[in-house]
């Protein structure tokens, strides 16, 4: 591991996983539940429900207010997650508390064994360290691979990105045509602010990945995450010691 690559761990009270739950604050994500809501409820019934129309659940913040709205509305759209084998175990305690919580068995997509033994025998376990090629090639290997076999066949996929997570999201729209992945592609939280989703979470008492109580605003693979410290933006702590405009592991990548 590169001697720079040092993992933050501030120690006091996140209060950006509580945000005061003010009537205006309240009245908000009352609306723009609404609206998320109305979206998915729409993509239903365009894209003919579940196996067709699909949700990508990291199981990061965002994910979890979709999960909430998809699961407690009993909407018929399949929730597949892509388990890198690099996850962090908070991760993992969360899935086995979503499954419980809804009574869902959950679909989960792995790594090819062998494109993965390959690509550590040939350049190391923790490869992604060493060059930003290599770590493309390990998100590869571990997650777009497994994406386009999850994607394959469906008419839609609904994500939790937001714009305002990072410079690469900025201007992201409701909706578009994922023409990398040739299916439509659904943003309902879009235009939602950090605030509002954990405000959603806290009044409707979701699950959350404990990662986020020590400051890990967005949460991938481990060893490619750290805490962020105060000032920060969201998805510092990801991919930490590349340059942003770097930072996206190709799930999201725009064309041309
Ligand atoms: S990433 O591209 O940097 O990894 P990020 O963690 O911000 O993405 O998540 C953005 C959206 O991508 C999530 O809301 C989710 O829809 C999808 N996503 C990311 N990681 C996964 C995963 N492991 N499994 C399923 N969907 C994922
Ligand atoms: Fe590999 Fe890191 Fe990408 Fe996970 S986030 S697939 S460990 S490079």
């Amino acid at each position: 591991m590169n001697a720079s690559v040092s993992p933050l761990r501030p120690a006091a009270a996140n209060p950006a996983t509580r945000p005061e739950l003010t009537d205006a604050l309240r009245a908000t994500v009352g609306a723009r539940s609404a609206a998320a809501l109305a979206l998915l409820r729409e993509a239903v019934a365009e894209f003919g429900g579940k196996g067709e129309l699909v949700f990508a659940n990291s199981f990061g913040a965002e994910d979890m207010v979709l999960t909430d709205l998809i699961l407690a509305n009993g909407l018929p759209i399949t929730i597949f997650s892509l388990d890198t084998g690099r996850l962090p175990a908070e991760t993992y305690t969360l899935i086995g508390e979503v499954e419980r919580r809804y009574g869902t068995r959950l679909e989960i997509y792995f790594p090819d064994a062998t494109a993965v033994e390959t690509y550590v025998r040939s350049h190391g376990i923790n490869a992604f360290y060493d060059s930003v090629e290599l770590r493309k090639a390990c998100c590869g290997v571990r997650k777009m691979a497994p994406l386009r076999r999850a994607l394959a066949g469906r008419k839609a996929w609904i994500t939790g990105l937001r714009a305002a997570q990072s410079v690469t999201r900025t201007g992201l729209a409701l909706r578009e045509f994922d023409a990398g992945n040739g299916l439509e592609k659904l943003n309902p939280l879009s235009e939602w602010t950090e605030a509002e989703v954990w405000a959603y979470i806290r009044i409707n008492e979701v699950p959350y990945n404990a990662l986020h109580d020590q400051f890990y605003p967005s949460i991938g693979c481990a060893p490619c995450t750290r805490a962020i410290a105060v000032g920060e933006d969201v998805r510092a702590g990801r991919w930490w010691w590349e340059d942003p405009s770097t930072k996206e592991c190709g799930l999201h990548a725009k064309e041309g």
